[in-house]
């Protein structure tokens, strides 16, 4: 059961950004200084587009103090904050939606927490209408930038 909408920061409701690294995790920061629970984000984009290091600038500003470690083989972190918890989801090696229960999804996007999840077409439908989509992308010729399209 899920009464509550999803409240998406004003930075994030509609973004079209190129960023350099430094400038890619200070964005992340701010919006997760500026993020309310319960939150669904999803980052899409290719492997080394930096989703991992985008999850660990959100976490930062959200006042995760644990060290953020990309969950690729365990699927999903679950770190403490004092405004919620915050799951770190990585679906990349999920063959099918159907393995989400496997690691407790209805559990996760139901609770009061941030839930960031890499690969979320992974999901299929079971992603929740009211998340907030980021797709990050490379720059051709730039290959320290990316774009960064939120919202
Ligand atoms: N502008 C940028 N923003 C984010 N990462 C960048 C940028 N430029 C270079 N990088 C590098 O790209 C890599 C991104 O890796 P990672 O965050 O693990 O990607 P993903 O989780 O999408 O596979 C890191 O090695 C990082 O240093
Ligand atoms: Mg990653």
């Amino acid at each position: 059961m899920r009464a509550h909408r999803h409240v998406v920061p004003p930075l994030a409701e509609r973004s079209r950004l190129v960023l350099d690294e430094d400038g890619l995790k200070e964005w992340g920061r701010e919006l997760g200084r500026a993020t309310t629970a319960p939150l669904v984000i999803t980052l899409t984009g290719d492997l080394g587009s930096g989703k991992t290091t985008l999850a660990q600038a959100i976490c930062d500003g959200y006042g995760v103090e644990e060290e953020v470690t990309s969950p690729t083989y365990a699927l999903v972190h679950r770190y403490a904050a004092s405004k919620s918890p915050v799951y770190h989801v990585d679906l990349y090696r999920l063959d099918n939606p159907s393995q989400l229960t496997n690691i407790g999804w209805d559990d996760i996007i139901s609770d009061h927490a941030v839930v960031i999840v890499e690969w979320p077409e992974r999901a299929g439908s079971r992603i929740p209408d009211d998340h907030l989509p980021i797709d990050i992308d490379y720059v051709s010729g730039a290959s320290d930038r990316r774009l960064l399209l939120a919202g």
